[in-house]
């Protein structure tokens, strides 16, 4: 195949680079070549064109001022988990969890895909820095995309532009990220308003550490810095390098006394991570200040002081809209008030924007909206249809520092201390408000037989029950059960280096009651558990030990504010024996899937706490 003349831009000096575009371009035949600048004046002109081009709606500019409305394909509305594949040469080290297929074979099957996939489009290239530009924890990734809508998005989700090539330099690494919507245009063709394919493919190679995605546009699949980058190839990275690539926010909390302690928490995709980011205490804890440092991902490095240091690879949010308002997430919407690309919510008569959830916001429902698939949405017709008016899963994209209550050390390339990890699924029954591991492996543990019921960021079935370690499934690249081992060895690793390892805790927002409703306030009262970890920490609450690790006391919790009785509190907290008696059939069958490799601690652990039930 002929290499064609990228005409990289002169500050473009590394060679491998500008010779990997050229075969891309060479492949893909896109109608022009464009690097991106990452410059406001760049980001105005594409957004102008989306607008242009019927992809972007420019919001009314009293209301929103500089955000855009994109509404996807209906077929094109989240990550796509059945098309995403590991592509390890050896298909054990891929695991049981992932789609895998051997590369040759992969390769094979993309190829006649990607042949001409850019004609009639142009073809941008995205260079990104996850993490803090020249952060020691930082990666440089380079995506290449025919979509505009993926070029801007970038500009807001990394540290996107220019700069990145200086980090780059002549023979710097990048992860080559490549993107197409898999929709070439025939000459004089005209194009839809949300270009994409049938026919999907988001494809890891993490010997060679690339990244193939073809045929969507949205989220997840098509920003390629995200999952595919900052969790599946990194946690690769992560493994030969001795550290973590985690689906995790990170928060700091700062007590009345102006002490602070950082704490990662990782929750399975739209399980409240943005919101405990961006956490605002309630009423009584006066003087207490939680900062935002990342929303969803975490890149976790242990240090020579025997800590861990974590950033956040990204720049910006791409949160779950539906059930976010100035009741459960005022930080977010305050963030959300200008400079804001959103993508599937509902048009408002005014040109601003509307998803369910905001009519508890004091307007209640308005009279009548544009719903995400451009049809007429009015209460009526959504007690009688039941349609909603905004897709579950759409989002907004947002800078980082946007946010009110974003964390001064954000953006600090040495990361901050972690002293406490937090794992939690949605569970209706079974798994109590909270608990802390006696210790790192039954930590490891719990997080390991984490259980969630499935939410609408993922396409298939809503509302089962999964198991989903660390929240990890659809985001760990390589064998399930080596990465269970990686965490294990971390605990000798930093025991070496003579620090205090951070406690582990397990939570559980969404106990229900018979009648089906959440019991547990959430939101900002998660402020009242976040409090009692950081007791624990200074050794300020005693808890009680329980089967499966130590929990609060009623009286340990501060309640000022909450009417909550101990009757509530043990509905939220209660250990209900059949139910982990069927609870620890699950981990069993799960351990069976995962039995390759699997570590034997965990199965004693395991053991363990089946004696302890029985007992
Ligand atoms: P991803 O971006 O998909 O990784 O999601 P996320 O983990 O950041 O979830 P997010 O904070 O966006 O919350 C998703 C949904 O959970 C929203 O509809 C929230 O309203 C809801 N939610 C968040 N926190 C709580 C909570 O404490 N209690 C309850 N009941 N719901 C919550
Ligand atoms: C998730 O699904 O966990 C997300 C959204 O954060 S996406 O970027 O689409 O993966
Ligand atoms: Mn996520």
């Amino acid at each position: 195949m002929p290499s064609l003349n990228p005409n990289a831009p002169s500050h473009v000096k590394n060679a491998k680079l500008v010779a990997w575009v050229a075969d891309m371009a060479a492949l893909t035949q896109p109608d022009s070549i464009y690097w991106c600048d990452g410059s406001d004046e760049e980001y105005a002109r594409l957004c102008q064109q989306l607008v242009d081009a019927g992809t972007f709606k420019k919001l009314n500019p009293a209301k929103r001022p500089n955000s855009f409305l994109a509404c996807s394909d209906p077929s094109d509305v989240a990550r796509v988990e059945d098309r995403t594949y590991i592509c390890s040469e050896k298909k054990e080290n891929a695991g049981p969890t992932n789609n895998w297929m051997a590369p040759a074979e992969m390769r094979a099957t993309l190829q006649p895909l990607f042949a001409g996939c850019m004609k009639g489009r142009t073809l941008y290239v995205v260079p990104f820095s996850m993490g803090p530009l020249g952060s020691h924890i930082s990666h440089v990734g380079i995506e290449l995309t025919d979509s505009a809508y993926v070029a801007v998005s970038q500009k807001i989700m990394t540290r996107m532009g220019k700069a990145v090539y200086d980090v780059l330099g002549a023979d710097g690494a990048f992860v080559p990220c490549m993107h197409t919507v898999g929709a070439p245009l025939a000459a004089g063709q005209l194009d839809v308003k949300w270009p994409c394919n049938s026919t999907k493919y988001i494809v890891h190679y993490p010997e060679t550490r690339e990244i193939w995605s073809y045929g969507s546009g949205y989220g997840g699949n098509a920003l390629l810095g995200k999952k595919c980058f900052a969790l599946r190839i990194a946690s690769n990275m992560g493994r030969d390098q001795g550290w973590l690539a985690e689906h995790m926010l990170i928060l700091g909390v700062t007590n009345p006394q102006g002490k602070k302690y950082h704490v990662a928490a990782a929750f399975p995709s739209a399980c409240g991570k943005t919101n405990f980011s961006m956490l605002v205490p309630p009423a009584g804890f006066e003087g207490w200040k939680v900062t935002t440092i990342g929303d969803d991902i975490a890149w976790i490095k242990p240090h020579a002081d025997g800590k861990m240091y974590a950033i956040n690879p990204e720049a910006g949010y791409f949160g779950v809209a539906p059930g976010t308002n100035y009741h459960t997430n005022p930080n977010c919407m305050a963030s959300l008030d200008k400079n804001v690309i959103f993508t599937n919510v509902a048009l408002t008569d005014d040109g601003d924007v509307w998803w369910e959830g905001m009519e508890q916001d004091g307007g209640g429902l308005p009279a009548h909206l544009i719903d995400w698939q451009g049809k007429d949405w009015t209460p009526e017709i959504a007690r009688a249809t039941g349609a909603k008016a905004a897709h579950p899963n759409s989002r907004f994209t947002v800078a980082a520092i946007n946010n009110p209550a974003l964390d001064v050390h954000w953006d600090s390339t040495d990361g901050v201390a972690i002293d406490a990890f937090i794992f939690g699924g949605r569970r209706s029954t079974t798994v109590p408000l909270v608990t802390e591991s006696r210790n790192w492996m039954e930590g490891v543990y719990m997080a390991a037989t984490m259980g969630s019921e499935t939410t609408a960021a993922a396409v298939g079935q809503m509302g089962v029950v999964r198991r989903d370690p660390f929240a990890m499934l659809p985001f760990c690249g390589y064998n399930m059960s080596d990465y269970f081992q990686h965490w294990l060895d971390m605990e000798h690793k930093l025991e070496a280096l003579g620090h205090t390892l951070p406690k582990i805790f397990c939570v559980n927002w969404f106990r229900k009651n018979e009648a089906g409703k959440f019991v547990w306030p959430g939101y900002g009262d998660n402020m009242r558990v976040l409090k009692w970890m950081i007791d624990r920490l200074e050794g300020k609450a005693q808890g009680m030990e329980t089967m499966f690790g130590i929990a609060p006391l009623f009286d340990e919790l501060t309640w000022t504010g909450l009417a909550f009785s101990a009757e509530q509190f043990n509905t939220v907290t209660s250990i209900d024996k059949a139910a982990w008696t069927e609870e620890l059939k699950l981990h069993a069958a799960h351990f069976e899937q995962l039995s390759y490799h699997l570590p034997q601690a965990l199965i004693e652990t395991k053991a363990t706490w089946e004696q302890r039930l029985q007992a």
